[in-house]
Protein backbone atom coordinates (compact mmCIF):
# COMPACT_ATOMS: atom_id res chain seq x y z
CA UNK A 1 0.00 0.00 0.00
CA UNK A 2 1.83 3.59 -1.08
CA UNK A 3 0.68 6.06 1.91
CA UNK A 4 0.19 9.64 1.74
CA UNK A 5 2.89 11.99 2.50
CA UNK A 6 1.17 13.06 6.04
CA UNK A 7 1.45 8.88 6.89
CA UNK A 8 4.93 8.41 5.53
CA UNK A 9 5.72 11.42 8.29
CA UNK A 10 5.01 9.26 11.46
CA UNK A 11 5.21 5.44 10.26
CA UNK A 12 7.87 6.07 6.81
CA UNK A 13 11.18 5.13 9.56
CA UNK A 14 9.65 2.21 11.05
CA UNK A 15 10.24 -0.28 8.84
CA UNK A 16 13.00 -1.88 10.87
CA UNK A 17 11.42 -3.25 14.09
CA UNK A 18 13.34 -5.23 16.44
CA UNK A 19 11.86 -7.71 18.39
CA UNK A 20 11.16 -5.67 21.20
CA UNK A 21 8.37 -3.73 19.25
CA UNK A 22 9.65 -0.20 20.14
CA UNK A 23 7.44 2.68 18.67
CA UNK A 24 10.13 4.75 18.03
CA UNK A 25 13.42 3.52 15.93
CA UNK A 26 16.39 2.78 18.78
CA UNK A 27 19.56 4.96 18.50
CA UNK A 28 22.14 2.63 17.67
CA UNK A 29 25.16 4.39 19.43
CA UNK A 30 27.70 1.37 17.70
CA UNK A 31 30.65 1.96 15.39
CA UNK A 32 31.24 -1.60 14.55
CA UNK A 33 28.68 -4.98 14.29
CA UNK A 34 30.06 -8.54 15.59
CA UNK A 35 30.75 -10.56 12.41
CA UNK A 36 29.04 -14.12 13.98
CA UNK A 37 31.82 -16.13 11.84
CA UNK A 38 33.57 -15.51 8.24
CA UNK A 39 30.33 -16.17 6.70
CA UNK A 40 28.13 -14.41 9.24
CA UNK A 41 27.28 -11.02 9.73
CA UNK A 42 24.25 -9.09 9.98
CA UNK A 43 24.58 -7.12 6.92
CA UNK A 44 26.27 -3.85 8.53
CA UNK A 45 29.34 -3.67 8.87
CA UNK A 46 31.46 -0.39 9.87
CA UNK A 47 29.31 2.10 10.65
CA UNK A 48 30.11 4.41 9.10
CA UNK A 49 29.13 2.15 5.54
CA UNK A 50 25.69 2.02 7.33
CA UNK A 51 24.27 2.30 10.84
CA UNK A 52 20.24 0.94 11.58
CA UNK A 53 19.19 4.68 12.81
CA UNK A 54 20.69 6.13 10.36
CA UNK A 55 19.37 3.73 7.27
CA UNK A 56 16.02 4.84 9.06
CA UNK A 57 15.83 8.02 8.22
CA UNK A 58 17.29 7.49 4.81
CA UNK A 59 14.59 5.10 3.93
CA UNK A 60 12.34 7.52 5.46
CA UNK A 61 13.53 10.63 3.57
CA UNK A 62 13.84 8.82 0.20
CA UNK A 63 9.73 7.81 0.67
CA UNK A 64 9.45 11.18 1.30
CA UNK A 65 10.99 12.43 -1.87
CA UNK A 66 9.36 10.37 -3.62
CA UNK A 67 12.92 8.64 -4.85
CA UNK A 68 14.83 5.33 -4.41
CA UNK A 69 17.50 6.21 -1.81
CA UNK A 70 18.74 9.44 0.17
CA UNK A 71 21.75 9.73 2.52
CA UNK A 72 21.97 11.88 5.41
CA UNK A 73 25.13 13.57 6.44
CA UNK A 74 26.42 15.66 8.97
CA UNK A 75 25.52 19.32 7.47
CA UNK A 76 23.99 20.51 4.03
CA UNK A 77 27.19 21.35 3.45
CA UNK A 78 28.36 18.03 3.81
CA UNK A 79 25.66 17.10 1.62
CA UNK A 80 26.24 19.45 -1.21
CA UNK A 81 29.64 18.61 -1.34
CA UNK A 82 28.82 15.22 -1.70
CA UNK A 83 26.85 15.89 -4.65
CA UNK A 84 29.63 17.54 -6.39
CA UNK A 85 31.71 14.79 -5.75
CA UNK A 86 30.00 13.09 -8.24
CA UNK A 87 32.10 15.48 -10.58
CA UNK A 88 35.79 14.96 -12.49
CA UNK A 89 38.56 17.33 -13.19
CA UNK A 90 37.52 19.46 -16.52
CA UNK A 91 33.58 19.01 -15.40
CA UNK A 92 31.93 22.34 -15.42
CA UNK A 93 28.55 23.24 -13.29
CA UNK A 94 26.27 26.02 -14.07
CA UNK A 95 24.92 27.48 -11.33
CA UNK A 96 21.87 29.12 -11.52
CA UNK A 97 21.18 32.75 -10.14
CA UNK A 98 20.88 32.86 -6.43
CA UNK A 99 22.09 30.42 -4.39
CA UNK A 100 23.13 29.56 -0.34
CA UNK A 101 26.58 31.42 0.20
CA UNK A 102 28.31 28.87 1.56
CA UNK A 103 27.15 27.15 -1.68
CA UNK A 104 29.48 29.26 -3.48
CA UNK A 105 32.20 29.15 -1.46
CA UNK A 106 32.75 25.30 -1.61
CA UNK A 107 32.35 25.38 -5.32
CA UNK A 108 35.45 28.56 -5.29
CA UNK A 109 37.38 27.90 -2.56
CA UNK A 110 37.42 23.95 -2.91
CA UNK A 111 35.78 22.03 -5.59
CA UNK A 112 37.51 24.44 -8.11
CA UNK A 113 41.19 23.55 -7.25
CA UNK A 114 40.11 20.31 -7.94
CA UNK A 115 39.27 21.06 -11.63
CA UNK A 116 35.28 21.34 -11.03
CA UNK A 117 34.67 24.78 -13.15
CA UNK A 118 30.92 26.71 -12.18
CA UNK A 119 29.55 29.46 -13.45
CA UNK A 120 26.78 31.41 -12.37
CA UNK A 121 24.03 32.05 -15.07
CA UNK A 122 20.56 33.96 -14.69
CA UNK A 123 18.18 31.64 -13.69
CA UNK A 124 15.33 34.26 -15.21
CA UNK A 125 16.37 33.70 -18.61
CA UNK A 126 16.35 30.08 -19.33
CA UNK A 127 17.96 30.85 -23.20
CA UNK A 128 20.42 32.40 -21.34
CA UNK A 129 21.21 29.08 -19.04
CA UNK A 130 20.94 26.78 -22.41
CA UNK A 131 23.38 29.14 -24.36
CA UNK A 132 25.81 28.60 -21.60
CA UNK A 133 25.97 24.80 -22.11
CA UNK A 134 29.34 23.65 -23.62
CA UNK A 135 31.15 19.97 -23.64
CA UNK A 136 32.19 20.06 -20.42
CA UNK A 137 29.07 21.32 -18.74
CA UNK A 138 27.69 18.15 -16.70
CA UNK A 139 25.98 19.50 -14.04
CA UNK A 140 23.25 22.63 -13.38
CA UNK A 141 22.70 23.69 -9.93
CA UNK A 142 19.87 25.34 -8.29
CA UNK A 143 17.84 26.80 -5.96
CA UNK A 144 13.56 27.50 -5.84
CA UNK A 145 12.62 29.42 -4.67
CA UNK A 146 16.49 30.87 -3.86
CA UNK A 147 18.13 31.85 -1.05
CA UNK A 148 17.65 34.50 0.11
CA UNK A 149 15.64 36.33 -3.42
CA UNK A 150 12.62 33.74 -3.21
CA UNK A 151 12.98 33.75 -7.13
CA UNK A 152 11.45 30.68 -8.50
CA UNK A 153 12.83 28.66 -10.90
CA UNK A 154 11.05 26.75 -13.60
CA UNK A 155 11.93 23.34 -12.35
CA UNK A 156 10.32 21.54 -15.35
CA UNK A 157 11.81 23.57 -17.66
CA UNK A 158 15.56 23.18 -16.42
CA UNK A 159 14.97 19.33 -16.13
CA UNK A 160 14.12 19.49 -20.20
CA UNK A 161 16.98 21.28 -21.07
CA UNK A 162 19.44 18.84 -19.00
CA UNK A 163 17.96 16.13 -20.75
CA UNK A 164 18.28 17.16 -24.17
CA UNK A 165 21.86 17.92 -23.25
CA UNK A 166 22.49 14.79 -21.13
CA UNK A 167 23.85 17.04 -17.82
CA UNK A 168 22.77 16.04 -14.30
CA UNK A 169 21.12 18.44 -12.68
CA UNK A 170 20.91 19.10 -8.82
CA UNK A 171 18.54 21.20 -6.70
CA UNK A 172 18.70 22.59 -3.39
CA UNK A 173 15.28 21.75 -1.52
CA UNK A 174 15.91 23.47 1.36
CA UNK A 175 13.64 26.44 1.48
CA UNK A 176 10.39 24.06 0.92
CA UNK A 177 10.83 20.33 2.27
CA UNK A 178 9.61 17.38 0.44
CA UNK A 179 6.50 18.43 2.05
CA UNK A 180 5.95 21.15 -0.01
CA UNK A 181 7.92 20.27 -3.42
CA UNK A 182 9.51 16.73 -4.66
CA UNK A 183 12.07 17.52 -7.07
CA UNK A 184 12.73 14.30 -8.00
CA UNK A 185 9.30 13.56 -9.01
CA UNK A 186 9.53 16.47 -11.26
CA UNK A 187 12.82 14.96 -12.97
CA UNK A 188 15.53 16.18 -11.62
CA UNK A 189 18.12 13.78 -10.92
CA UNK A 190 19.79 15.00 -7.51
CA UNK A 191 17.33 17.04 -4.83
CA UNK A 192 20.46 18.46 -1.39
CA UNK A 193 18.76 20.11 1.41
CA UNK A 194 20.34 21.23 4.53
CA UNK A 195 17.77 19.45 7.21
CA UNK A 196 19.39 22.15 9.52
CA UNK A 197 16.35 23.84 8.54
CA UNK A 198 12.66 22.88 8.25
CA UNK A 199 13.24 18.84 8.29
CA UNK A 200 15.32 19.34 12.07
CA UNK A 201 12.78 22.41 12.74
CA UNK A 202 14.18 23.22 16.07
CA UNK A 203 17.19 25.04 15.42
CA UNK A 204 19.21 22.42 17.31
CA UNK A 205 20.69 20.09 15.06
CA UNK A 206 23.03 20.82 11.76
CA UNK A 207 22.63 17.64 8.81
CA UNK A 208 22.13 17.55 5.75
CA UNK A 209 20.63 15.09 3.22
CA UNK A 210 20.64 14.06 -0.81
CA UNK A 211 18.06 11.70 -2.47
CA UNK A 212 17.92 10.51 -5.86
CA UNK A 213 16.03 8.02 -8.01
CA UNK A 214 18.40 6.40 -9.67
CA UNK A 215 20.16 3.24 -8.92
CA UNK A 216 23.71 4.14 -10.03
CA UNK A 217 23.78 7.38 -8.81
CA UNK A 218 22.25 6.27 -5.17
CA UNK A 219 25.47 3.25 -5.34
CA UNK A 220 27.89 6.29 -5.94
CA UNK A 221 26.84 8.36 -3.59
CA UNK A 222 26.59 5.44 -0.69
CA UNK A 223 30.12 4.74 -2.05
CA UNK A 224 30.91 8.64 -1.21
CA UNK A 225 29.44 9.18 1.78
CA UNK A 226 31.36 6.17 2.86
CA UNK A 227 34.75 7.35 2.15
CA UNK A 228 34.60 11.10 2.62
CA UNK A 229 32.43 10.46 6.20
CA UNK A 230 30.73 13.20 6.62
CA UNK A 231 28.07 10.92 7.85
CA UNK A 232 25.51 12.15 10.43
CA UNK A 233 25.49 10.98 13.95
CA UNK A 234 22.89 8.11 15.12
CA UNK A 235 21.58 10.67 17.68
CA UNK A 236 20.87 13.34 15.14
CA UNK A 237 19.08 10.87 12.75
CA UNK A 238 17.01 10.06 15.57
CA UNK A 239 16.26 13.70 16.21
CA UNK A 240 15.65 14.11 12.76
CA UNK A 241 12.96 11.26 12.43
CA UNK A 242 11.49 12.86 15.80
CA UNK A 243 11.14 15.87 13.98
CA UNK A 244 10.03 15.10 10.73
CA UNK A 245 6.88 13.98 12.33
CA UNK A 246 5.85 16.69 12.82
CA UNK A 247 6.94 18.66 9.53
CA UNK A 248 3.54 18.57 7.84
CA UNK A 249 2.07 20.36 11.10
CA UNK A 250 4.94 22.75 11.32
CA UNK A 251 4.77 23.58 7.95
CA UNK A 252 1.17 23.87 7.62
CA UNK A 253 1.14 26.63 10.22
CA UNK A 254 4.29 28.56 9.38
CA UNK A 255 2.84 28.74 5.80
CA UNK A 256 -0.36 30.00 7.12
CA UNK A 257 1.66 32.60 9.40
CA UNK A 258 3.98 33.56 6.84
CA UNK A 259 0.91 34.61 4.09
CA UNK A 260 -0.89 36.96 6.64
CA UNK A 261 2.70 38.41 7.28
CA UNK A 262 3.74 38.85 3.44
CA UNK A 263 -0.03 40.19 3.20
CA UNK A 264 1.25 42.97 6.31
CA UNK A 265 4.22 44.16 5.20
CA UNK A 266 2.90 44.76 1.21
CA UNK A 267 0.92 47.40 3.10
CA UNK A 268 3.60 48.49 5.14
CA UNK A 269 5.24 52.08 3.88
CA UNK A 270 8.38 50.91 5.32
CA UNK A 271 8.50 48.48 2.91
CA UNK A 272 9.47 48.69 -0.74
CA UNK A 273 8.91 45.08 -2.06
CA UNK A 274 8.09 41.93 -0.96
CA UNK A 275 9.35 38.70 -2.37
CA UNK A 276 6.97 35.93 -1.52
CA UNK A 277 5.87 33.27 -4.26
CA UNK A 278 2.50 32.78 -2.38
CA UNK A 279 1.08 36.38 -3.57
CA UNK A 280 -0.81 36.70 -6.25
CA UNK A 281 1.62 39.37 -7.22
CA UNK A 282 4.52 37.81 -6.92
CA UNK A 283 6.21 37.21 -10.72
CA UNK A 284 6.80 33.40 -9.64
CA UNK A 285 3.39 33.03 -8.30
CA UNK A 286 2.13 30.40 -11.26
CA UNK A 287 5.37 28.55 -11.80
CA UNK A 288 5.51 28.04 -8.00
CA UNK A 289 1.42 27.08 -7.79
CA UNK A 290 2.24 24.65 -10.78
CA UNK A 291 5.59 23.05 -9.06
CA UNK A 292 4.74 22.96 -5.26
CA UNK A 293 2.22 22.49 -2.27
CA UNK A 294 2.34 26.56 -1.96
CA UNK A 295 4.57 29.60 -1.93
CA UNK A 296 6.15 28.31 1.20
CA UNK A 297 7.15 29.90 4.55
CA UNK A 298 10.43 31.93 3.96
CA UNK A 299 10.06 35.88 3.22
CA UNK A 300 12.41 38.73 1.65
CA UNK A 301 11.78 42.21 1.92
CA UNK A 302 13.34 45.59 1.07
CA UNK A 303 13.18 48.42 3.16
CA UNK A 304 12.56 51.70 1.39
CA UNK A 305 15.72 53.90 1.65
CA UNK A 306 14.16 56.35 5.13
CA UNK A 307 14.62 53.02 7.41
CA UNK A 308 17.60 51.66 8.37
CA UNK A 309 17.78 47.85 9.20
CA UNK A 310 20.41 47.66 11.70
CA UNK A 311 17.41 49.89 13.67
CA UNK A 312 15.53 47.24 12.60
CA UNK A 313 16.94 44.27 13.06
CA UNK A 314 18.04 45.54 16.43
CA UNK A 315 14.28 46.11 17.19
CA UNK A 316 12.47 43.06 17.22
CA UNK A 317 11.80 41.33 20.11
CA UNK A 318 9.95 38.25 19.25
CA UNK A 319 11.88 37.50 16.60
CA UNK A 320 15.40 36.07 16.79
CA UNK A 321 17.89 38.05 14.94
CA UNK A 322 20.17 34.97 13.49
CA UNK A 323 21.27 33.52 10.54
CA UNK A 324 19.43 30.23 10.04
CA UNK A 325 15.80 29.55 9.35
CA UNK A 326 13.09 26.95 9.28
CA UNK A 327 12.82 26.36 13.52
CA UNK A 328 9.35 26.58 15.17
CA UNK A 329 10.80 29.96 16.49
CA UNK A 330 10.44 33.02 14.12
CA UNK A 331 13.37 33.90 12.57
CA UNK A 332 14.86 37.05 10.89
CA UNK A 333 18.21 38.03 9.42
CA UNK A 334 20.28 40.44 7.10
CA UNK A 335 21.63 38.17 3.76
CA UNK A 336 24.40 40.93 2.79
CA UNK A 337 26.49 40.83 6.21
CA UNK A 338 25.18 37.24 7.05
CA UNK A 339 24.67 33.73 4.94
CA UNK A 340 26.00 35.40 1.53
CA UNK A 341 28.41 38.13 3.40
CA UNK A 342 31.58 36.41 1.29
CA UNK A 343 30.07 37.53 -1.94
CA UNK A 344 30.95 41.14 -3.20
CA UNK A 345 28.46 43.79 -2.82
CA UNK A 346 28.79 43.68 -6.62
CA UNK A 347 27.84 40.29 -7.25
CA UNK A 348 25.45 40.84 -3.92
CA UNK A 349 23.56 43.23 -6.05
CA UNK A 350 23.80 41.33 -9.32
CA UNK A 351 21.84 38.71 -7.54
CA UNK A 352 18.96 41.19 -6.08
CA UNK A 353 20.81 41.06 -2.75
CA UNK A 354 20.95 44.23 -1.27
CA UNK A 355 21.98 46.25 2.05
CA UNK A 356 18.31 46.71 2.89
CA UNK A 357 17.15 43.07 1.95
CA UNK A 358 15.78 41.60 4.52
CA UNK A 359 15.00 37.79 5.05
CA UNK A 360 12.17 36.34 7.66
CA UNK A 361 11.72 32.76 8.34
CA UNK A 362 8.22 32.92 10.71
CA UNK A 363 7.51 30.43 13.05
CA UNK A 364 4.69 28.53 14.46
CA UNK A 365 3.98 31.49 17.43
CA UNK A 366 0.87 33.75 16.99
CA UNK A 367 0.73 35.39 13.82
CA UNK A 368 -1.01 38.75 15.49
CA UNK A 369 2.24 38.85 18.24
CA UNK A 370 4.14 38.43 14.92
CA UNK A 371 2.82 41.04 13.01
CA UNK A 372 2.83 43.48 16.06
CA UNK A 373 6.52 43.21 16.38
CA UNK A 374 7.41 43.05 13.29
CA UNK A 375 5.11 46.78 12.68
CA UNK A 376 7.02 47.80 15.65
CA UNK A 377 10.60 47.20 14.90
CA UNK A 378 9.82 49.17 11.40
CA UNK A 379 8.16 51.89 12.93
CA UNK A 380 10.62 52.61 15.45
CA UNK A 381 13.81 51.59 12.54
CA UNK A 382 12.78 55.54 10.47
CA UNK A 383 15.90 57.67 10.03
C1 LIG B 1 19.56 26.88 1.02
C2 LIG B 1 20.67 26.34 1.88
N1 LIG B 1 21.40 25.31 1.42
C3 LIG B 1 22.40 24.79 2.15
C4 LIG B 1 22.73 25.31 3.38
C5 LIG B 1 23.87 24.71 4.16
O1 LIG B 1 23.37 23.87 5.17
P1 LIG B 1 24.09 23.59 6.57
O2 LIG B 1 24.18 24.89 7.29
O3 LIG B 1 23.19 22.58 7.22
O4 LIG B 1 25.44 23.03 6.27
C6 LIG B 1 22.00 26.37 3.89
C7 LIG B 1 22.34 26.95 5.22
O5 LIG B 1 21.90 28.01 5.59
C8 LIG B 1 20.93 26.90 3.13
O6 LIG B 1 20.20 27.93 3.57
Amino acid sequence: MSERVDTQLIHGANDKITEAREVNVPVYLTSTFIQKSFEDHSGYGYARGNNPTREALETLIAKLEGGKASFAFASGMAASSAAFSLFNNGDKILVSGAIYGGTYDVLKDVFSRFGIEYEIVNSDSLEELEGKITDNVKGIFFETPANPTLKVTDIRAVVAIAKRHNILTILDNTFMSPYLQRPLELGVDIVVESATKYLGGHSDIIAGIVAVNDQQLAERLHKIQAVLGGIIQPFDAYLLIRSIKTLGVRLDRQVANTEKIAEFLVGHPAVKAVHYPGLKSDPGYAIQKSQAKNGGAMIAFELTDEYCPAKFLDGVKIFTHGASLGGVESLIGHPATSSHRSLSPDFQKELGIYERTIRVSPGIEDVEDLIEDLNQALNNAKL
